[in-house]
């Protein structure tokens, strides 16, 4: 077996220029490949109908149900040719079992694909994506995704069901935890980064340690109408080609080699059935060369949109590009009707069928069905202590310090805390939702990893409250494993509780937020809110007069004015994952001086949402003159969010000198250089997230008031400083217009340069049209 040794593997990353990773990667192996295709040939030419639909089906067995329904008959169909691939199964054991099932009883031997939820990470879980995202460091996230494919591939995998690379903008849908945030232009440096982490630099998927990567969901599912779940999308092209689609567009272009079709329904067609979107657009347009299959039962799906009988929706979805059916078996049953009454073609299912030969072929398996898996590779790769160490590194490096007035943290390691909430003593909601292979038991609660990096602190712990007291949403997170601890006692008992360890202690640490349960899929929040007693608990706390320091835990954008008010100091920790306990204690002990930046908004209330930074002006804009009555604005609250889009402080101060630009005024072809200097002006190292932005202040179409062109996060000693430079390349200019023509149009433009994207200085430059 051959394995990139880890040292030279980070030592590799570690090298790596943020410049590269915008570099177009040599593609997957191509669809072309003349020895690809005559091995393909020969086989298709051999299979029948049947067997060539039993390729498109893709059936759940195993240890998770990640949908409403499960497959099956799965043995006797795999027996029969009739699977082309099994989520739910890993473990050397278990997919071998069934590989072996596929080898020696099916006619053609065919082997199976094997696919799962590696969503962030595998058995070392690393933080929620929207975690990831905030540490803005595209190497750490490149590494997550290496040590998940090492992991998973040693489990027996081929393919994950990841990177989800979905553009939100609403609090409310619980799968904003799964994403990267709200910004096209991050999200596709994420996008390309997590494939390039899957399937290796090179996007060989025939080394026994790289993962086939599926990109998803195709598409605009994180624009769910109301945030909630599963929900319409209507969108303007235009909106689409500059704001939403861009990170899967980078994804492609990085080689993905399988997408798969979102849940939604999209300016009337659901994503499974438009033909616009999975072969016009993804194929056509973007040269798309692998297969897609759908999101989990999503063509029978489309009979509760309102798309027809049983067939009629099985030959939509064929016909719209899809080549795989996950646990729908639409395809299995129907497609053979459907090639009789002419609805679907011979043409049509050869093409599915060879899309997922094809993938099977670059991942090696007909080569070797069995990828190098061994019991022995498993137990010396699953979290070794190199991964286990990157994933306290890659979580510490996600957190995001929300305030901290008066230096409230970092926090001595001597005296007394008292340890509150419920989230304090968690093992299972660190790891996140989407965790399936992680083990909970093998996570670091923050109680765990305060008292081990200081043993010299008297911590005294207390629940507080429970993380809700809804019954309907208890119910509702119970009925899927929530593996909530509800404590019986009353909340005016355990608030009682928590008040007398606070009034003993010299600070408050607080660690509340949500349950892993309450962000990811089907877990959308119309109130956004610290949930249950948490936020009656806080002002309780508050009132001892002690320091509070809070220590927060969720998936999404919270509104927490009081909070922001009153605690002294707000950790952001999302689910940071395996090392959750260890990392936090890094931060609030100052081992780790803080650098994350948010990547989704936080509204000040939940009525502001959709809200994010790139928004369009309007005609009536706020000035913020209070009085002004006819204007873009809400009588109860202002417009402003309560963090903005790019914020997050550090234990050290940075300060910004004034951008200065290689040229006051540039011609389409050229490339404009922006320099700017930025000093750690406080007592301590610490890393910045620089950030800038551009506004294209007139154009043939409203253009939104700012959009991030560029980042770096660099590492400042204390009293160092550094310049930085930016290329702002042709394309960065350009956006596509009312008749979705990408072109930049001359006229006056402004380089905003900041630590986030609120506190910026401005620099005007012109574009001339020679
Ligand atoms: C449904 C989810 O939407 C998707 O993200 C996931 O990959 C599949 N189920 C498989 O579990």
């Amino acid at each position: 077996m051959k394995q990139i040794p880890l040292a030279s593997l980070l030592l590799a990353l570690s090298l790596a220029p943020v410049a590269q990773a915008q570099k177009k990667p040599a593609p997957a192996a191509s669809a072309t490949d003349a020895k690809m295709k005559q091995y393909i040939d020969g086989l298709m030419a051999k299979m029948t109908t049947e067997e060539k639909i039993g390729q498109l089906n893709l059936v759940s067995v195993g240890f998770d149900v990640t949908g409403p329904v499960v497959s099956k008959d799965v043995d006797a169909n795999i027996r029969k040719g009739l699977v082309g691939g099994v989520f739910n199964t890993y473990t050397p054991v278990a997919v071998r079992k069934l590989q072996e099932m596929a080898l020696k009883e099916s006619r053609l031997h065919i082997p199976l694909m094997f696919g799962y939820d590696v969503i962030h990470g595998h058995r070392t879980v690393f933080p929620i994506a929207l975690g990831l995202a905030a540490s803005w460091d595209l190497q750490a996230i490149e590494q997550s995704a290496r040590i998940a494919a090492e992991e998973s591939t040693a489990d027996g995998l081929d393919w994950v069901f990841s990177p989800m690379v979905d553009i939100a903008r609403d609090a409310r849908w619980g799968r904003i935890s799964e994403g990267s945030g709200e910004d096209p232009y991050l999200g596709s440096r994420i996008a390309e980064a997590m494939v390039r982490g899957y399937q290796g630099p090179g996007n060989d998927l025939t080394q026994p340690n790289t993962v086939m990567a599926c990109l998803k969901h195709f598409a605009l599912y994180g624009a769910a109408e109301a945030g909630r779940d599963y929900n319409t999308t209507d969108m303007s092209r235009q909106r689409m080609y500059n704001e939403y689609l861009p990170p899967y567009k980078a994804a492609i272009d990085a080689g993905v080699g399988s997408v798969m079709s979102s849940f939604n329904d999209i300016n009337g067609i659901p994503a499974t059935a438009n033909k616009w979107l999975m072969t016009d657009l993804l194929r056509k347009q973007w040269g798309f060369q692998g297969f897609v299959c759908t999101d989990y039962t999503a063509i029978p799906e489309m009979k509760e949109h309102g798309m027809g009988t049983d067939e009629q929706v099985a030959a939509l979805a064929l016909n719209a590009g899809i080549d795989q059916d996950m646990v729908g078996e639409e395809f299995l049953k129907y497609t053979a009707k459907n090639l009789q009454s002419g609805a679907v073609s011979k043409a049509q299912l050869d093409a599915a069928c060879r899309r997922i030969l094809e993938a099977k072929y670059k991942l090696g398996l007909f080569a070797d069905p069995y990828r190098k898996v061994s019991a022995e590779r498993a137990s010396s790769t699953l979290m070794k202590p190199e991964f286990i160490a990157a994933a306290r590194d890659i979580a510490r490096r996600s957190m995001v310090l929300l305030k901290n007035d008066r230096n409230a943290l970092p926090l001595k390691k001597t005296g007394s805390i008292a340890l509150i909430g419920p989230l304090a003593n968690r093992q299972r909601d660190v790891i996140g939702s989407w965790s399936g292979a992680g083990d909970w038991h093998q996570a670091v609660s923050v109680e765990q990893g305060l008292r081990a990096a200081a043993p010299g602190l008297k911590i005294t712990y207390a629940k507080g409250a429970n993380i809700a007291d809804d019954q309907q949403m208890l119910d509702r997170l119970q009925a899927h494993g929530g593996e909530l601890e509800i404590d019986k006692r009353s909340s005016e008992e355990m608030i009682k509780e928590a008040v007398q360890v606070a009034q003993s202690a010299d600070v408050v640490v607080a660690v509340v937020g949500e349950s892993q349960g309450m962000s990811g899929e089907a877990a959308a929040r119309a109130d956004i809110t610290l949930p249950g007693q948490q936020l009656a608990l806080l002002k309780a706390l508050k009132a001892t007069g002690k320091p509070l320091v809070l220590v927060l835990m969720n998936g999404r954008p919270l509104a927490i004015s009081w909070e922001n008010q009153n605690a002294d100091a707000i950790l952001e920790t999302w689910f940071a994952g395996t090392q959750a306990g260890n990392a936090i204690a890094d931060v609030l002990f100052g081992a780790y001086n803080p650098s994350g930046k948010i990547t989704a908004t936080f509204p000040q209330v939940v009525g502001q949402v959709p809200l994010y930074y790139n928004h369009k002006n309007t005609g009536r804009p706020y000035g913020g003159v209070k009085l002004d009555k006819y204007k873009s604005r809400y009588l109860d609250v202002s417009n402003d969010p309560l963090y903005p889009f790019g914020f997050g402080l550090s234990y050290t101060t940075f300060t910004y000198g004034k951008p200065t630009l290689s040229k006051s005024t540039i011609g389409p072809a050229e490339t404009l250089t922006v320099s700017v200097t930025v000093q750690n002006t406080g007592n301590v190292d610490g890393e910045e997230v620089a950030q800038l932005y551009l506004r294209d202040m007139v154009g043939s179409s409203s253009r939104p008031v700012s959009e991030l062109k560029g980042f770096q996060k660099v590492m400042l000693k204390k009293g160092e400083s550094k310049t930085l430079t930016f290329r702002l390349a042709p394309d960065a200019l350009k956006f596509y217009n009312n008749d979705l023509k990408f072109a930049a149009e001359p006229g006056d433009f402004q380089v905003m340069v900041g630590g986030n994207s609120r506190d910026v200085q401005m620099v005007p430059f012109k574009l001339v049209a020679q």
